[in-house]
């Protein structure tokens, strides 16, 4: 209904001008005298003409339009005679006519006294009313009456605006009104429009509406939702519908829409809101079912249409929560009661009245999860990229951050995130953080009455499921957390959330789900979670000994050719709370085939501290680390026999890789590789700690010979080349000597001692590049390397006794017994040998060696062995004593004195010499005087030969196919 009654009166107040002489101003009462004062003098119960022409009789302030100057106040008193006709109307019009006349009008109601006002009934205003309408706008209908206790302020949206006073009850009820009113210019109105250099975007109002208004792009400018009139009181009865429309989304990304109100002199609705039991410091506000017909409130609508998801509904506060639309597009509806007493602030508070909401607009990426990408479904797939897939690395599409929507969620939402990885994946769910935080609402201001089945009487709640198997259910309580890690950052890095700190599946689905039950928007809750895809898959098979089994051991038999790489399992790492990794990955050959594995590329963290090196006699990689230096290796063991590891490589270094692969071919059937790492910093993961390599079985005959001997004693030759195809099956297969029970071991062989550890810049003194390793232990350590000479010659002869031969306690007696492990490394033509004896101690030396007193009385044969090199202090078995071969080095067993026959003792060597026990090694090494110079050269010629004669052993993959 529109009823534009403002016309009539404005004609009624230029009739008066005409009649009134040109002399005055509009804003001016001529007076009959000539004099100007000003509009409201008329009438004002005082001579201020002086000629009495402003105080006619009967005269009435009603039923007239008055202007003015800016800058200038004016005072209106309505006056009912006692006797005045029933109903008692009047009408007054106040118009800003432009430039020094103003441009909008402001109405102070300084005294209002109109009648009862009843809030609950159906006519709110049963004795009269004021009403109040405007030129070119709707009339809305809507009344004040009642007494106000304070001054109220009314700002006009146009020009012109008309204030009617209706009274229809009975003469004695109390009436008083009082009003001021100035005339202000728009560049004065910067609360409502903005400061002339940036100006408020405040809307267009829709033709024939008292109030809607859309707003478009407000990424560009500080679009201002105002209740109608602001910052004055808003008229009654008044449906304001602004529609927020963004346009403009630039290319992957989406659009929301924030509607929000944080400071409380901008939040005036019309009760001041008393919820029992809240002190000053609390900010409460009004909602949903709390907002009843009676109370102005707003809604905000989740898109373009009152169809549309509520958000929320909003009917009083001093402030109102960030509300967000989850698309483009968002309608805030305002209604205001028909009804009400004249808004008034007491002395103490802003004189704004009214409110004024701010406009954001939040751009997200388009394929981010920070919105729900349907319009009635909160639903999330996070899928896992490959595995495979070259992501992997970088850690894309296999681990991210998700935070709750950035949207508000309508009542009774859920959201549900469902984490898919691949088969052999597991989830590992942290939340970083969980926000509930309930806003000051009284009893009934939920969203929902009673309690949905699916909240379960929870205001939100939190489940979480393994596959099917619901492992968290959480009623307004927050799930497990892991809060520390929200301070960490590109550059910080903090501990591993542990299993008490996070969720972690069995399977490769999990599901997340988050309930509201009163919307978001009123109820915040929000959370963050850090997710990962954990790749559990190994290769191979799993390790056949439970007992010594690791997490990632593994063992590959059944396939020819394959691929291998690091654990990508971050739980095994530092990242995933592990200190320590150690995996070992075993490759089996079936009979007459050997391992080959190539490795392509090695890292071992940003910055390994450690270097791989060449071992000058084995010419092997070795790891050598710097002081302090966490260890982090791979390294590559034969294993002849189940019980013996050989070391033969060992890569440390992210450097060694990249210029070309490493080969490595098996001389037995088995092969290790461990991979190994500690101490491992809790940002170190797969990433930076993996290998890959290729494994291939090749054929190849077994060596035909078992090359573990034990017994009395022997002798085993080498040369290189491989004297025949056995020797050349053999090649690289180390012999293993061990001693029976309660035995010990020694080892003659021919040549020199040389330092294990040859430092690279050191001269040698050996002659050749071949070596005998002598190695012992488990696993095996090198004990000793022998610069080979001819065997047989006797100064050359050099001895190694097991190690507790000398001494070291017996302990070996009750632990295994000892063994040697002897390695030919043959690279130039050349003929070698050793000699093994098992030996015992006589009891008589036993004794010595124990410091037990020896009985000297005893029966001597007791105490001493029948069969005994004397030069070695060493009793052997009686089978070897004149068996037509040396064993003792001094040839003692074979000496004529003994056997009768031909002795071949040519030189003993002094029996004093080696009285101690000692091994004891030519000093008087001939060989020594080769100029340091010829050796050299010869070795750089042996080096580049060596490559291609190594046979079993490191090969270059180019010279090798
Ligand atoms: C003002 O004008 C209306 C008619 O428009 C009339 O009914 C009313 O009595 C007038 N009021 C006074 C106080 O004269
Ligand atoms: C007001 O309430 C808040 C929490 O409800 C409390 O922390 C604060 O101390 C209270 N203030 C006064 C003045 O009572
Ligand atoms: C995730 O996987 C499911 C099932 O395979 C599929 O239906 C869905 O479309 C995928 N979602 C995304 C975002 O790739
Ligand atoms: C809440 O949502 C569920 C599922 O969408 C629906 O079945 C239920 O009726 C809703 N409850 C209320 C009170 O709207």
């Amino acid at each position: 209904m529109m009823l534009v009654i403002c016309p009539i009166l404005l004609m009624l107040g230029h009739l008066q001008e005409v009649a009134a002489g040109a002399a005055c101003r509009i804003s001016e009462f001529p007076c009959r005298n000539g004099k100007c004062i000003r509009l409201n003098g008329y009438c004002d119960g005082r001579d201020d003409c002086g000629d009495l022409s402003d105080e006619p009789m009967y005269c009435t302030a009603c039923n007239r339009t008055y202007y003015g100057d800016v800058g200038k106040t004016y005072e209106l008193r309505v006056v009912k005679a006692l006797d005045a006709r029933l109903p008692f109307l009047c009408h007054l019009t106040f118009t800003a006519n432009g430039q020094s006349h103003g441009d909008i009008v402001q109405l102070i109601f300084d005294e209002f006294k109109l009648g009862r006002y009843e809030s609950n009934a159906l006519d709110g205003c049963p004795d009269g009313y004021m009403q109040l309408s405007e030129l070119g706008r709707p009339f809305t209908g809507g009344s004040w009456c009642g007494s106000s206790s304070g001054p109220a302020a009314y700002y006009s949206e146009t020009s012109t605006v008309t204030v009617s006073v209706k009274l229809f009850a009975s003469p004695q009820l109390p009436f008083a009104f009082r009003l001021r009113y100035r005339f202000v210019s728009r560049k004065e109105a910067v609360v409502r429009f903005g400061s002339p250099s940036s100006p408020l975007e405040r809307g267009q109002v829709a033709p024939g509406t008292y109030c809607t208004r859309q707003f478009e792009e407000c990424y560009r400018k500080p679009c201002r939702l105002q209740s109608p009139n602001y910052p004055g009181m808003y008229p009654r009865n008044v449906s304001c519908y602004w529609s927020l429309k963004q346009k403009f989304v630039p290319t992957c990304k989406h659009a929301m829409i924030a509607v929000r109100q944080e400071a409380a002199h901008k939040m005036h609705m019309k009760r001041s809101i008393n919820v029992a039991g809240l002190n000053k410091t609390a900010r409460a506000l009004r909602a949903w079912r709390d907002c009843t017909g009676e109370r102005d409130h707003l809604i905000f609508y989740d898109g373009g249409s009152t169809d549309d998801p509520v958000l929320a509904k909003y009917c009083g506060g001093d402030w109102l929560p960030r509300v967000v639309s989850r698309g483009p597009e968002m309608l805030v509806a305002f209604h205001s009661s028909p009804y009400s007493v004249p808004l008034h602030s007491p002395p103490s508070q802003s004189p704004l009245k009214g409110f004024e909401l701010d406009v954001d607009i939040i751009f997200a990426d388009s394929d981010s999860l920070d919105f729900a990408r349907h319009r009635h479904k909160c639903e999330f797939d996070i899928n896992a990229t490959s595995p495979e897939s070259d992501e992997i690395w970088t850690g894309r599409g296999r681990k991210g951050r998700l935070i709750s929507p950035k949207h508000s969620l309508p009542p009774n939402t859920t959201c549900t995130y469902r984490f898919r990885g691949y088969e052999g994946d597991i989830v590992w769910v942290s939340f970083t953080s969980y926000n509930q935080r309930p806003l000051l609402i009284g009893e009934s201001g939920h969203a929902l009455l009673g309690n949905s089945s699916f909240g379960g009487g929870c205001l939100t709640r939190l489940r979480i499921w393994d596959n099917r198997t619901l492992i968290e259910d959480k009623c307004d309580e927050p799930p497990l957390l892991c809060d520390h890690s929200a301070l960490s950052n590109s550059t910080r890095a903090t501990r591993p959330c542990t299993n008490d700190e996070s969720y972690i599946s069995a399977n490769n689905n999990l599901i997340v789900q988050h309930h509201t039950e009163d919307g978001t928007a009123l109820h915040p809750a929000s959370f963050k979670i850090k997710y990962e895809f954990v790749d559990t898959r190994l290769g191979g098979e799993a390790w056949p000994d439970k007992r010594n089994s690791g997490p990632c051991h593994r063992v590959f038999k059944r396939h020819h050719v394959g691929e291998i790489t690091g654990p990508r399992n971050v739980f095994l790492f530092g990242r995933g709370g592990t200190k320590d990794i150690h995996c070992i990955y075993r490759f089996e050959a079936g009979n007459n085939e050997r391992v080959q594995l190539t490795i392509n590329n090695a890292s071992f963290g940003v910055n390994p501290s450690c270097e791989t090196t060449t071992d000058l006699h084995s010419g092997r990689h070795t790891c050598e680390y710097y002081a302090g230096g966490n260890v982090a290796e791979f390294s590559i063991y034969e294993v002849p026999w189940p019980d013996t590891h050989m070391p033969k490589g060992c890569v440390c270094d992210n450097s060694t890789l990249t210029s070309k692969p490493l080969v490595f071919r098996s001389s037995s059937k088995t092969l290790e590789l461990h991979f190994k790492a500690k101490d491992m910093k809790i940002t170190e993961d797969y990433t930076v700690l993996h290998f890959h390599a290729l494994f291939e079985l090749v054929k190849i005959s077994d060596c035909p010979r078992y090359q573990r001997l034990r017994g009395d004693g022997g002798e085993v030759q080498f040369a290189f080349p491989p004297a025949d195809k056995t020797e050349t099956l053999c090649l690289g297969l180390p012999w293993l000597v061990e001693a029976r029970h309660n035995k010990s071991l020694f080892l003659l062989s021919w040549g020199a001692f040389l330092s294990l550890k040859p430092r690279p810049d050191e001269p040698t003194r050996c002659p050749t590049t071949n070596r005998i390793l002598v190695y012992s232990g488990k696993p095996p350590k090198l004990v000793r390397a022998i610069c080979p000479a001819e065997p047989g010659s006797r100064p050359l002869a050099v001895h190694v006794f097991s190690e507790e031969w000398r001494g070291e306690g017996l302990t070996h007696l009750v632990q295994r017994p000892p063994q040697f492990v002897v390695e030919w490394i043959g690279l130039e033509p050349a003929m070698a040998a050793f000699n093994w004896l098992e030996i015992s101690r006589s009891r008589h030396s036993l004794l010595t060696q124990l410091q037990v007193p020896v009985n000297t009385s005893a029966n001597d044969t007791e105490l001493e062995c029948s069969h005994k090199c004397p030069e070695l202090d060493a009793c052997i078995s009686p089978l070897l004593w004149c068996d037509g071969k040396d064993n003792c080095p001094s040839g003692y067993d074979e000496a004529e004195a003994q056997c009768g026959a031909t002795s071949k003792l040519l030189n003993s060597l002094p029996l004093a010499a080696l009285a101690a026990g000692f091994a004891v090694f030519a000093s008087m090494f001939l060989l020594i005087c080769l100029t340091v110079h010829r050796l050299r050269a010869r070795r750089r010629r042996k080096l580049a030969k060596k490559k291609l004669d190594m046979g079993p052993g490191l090969l270059d993959p180019g010279i090798n196919s």
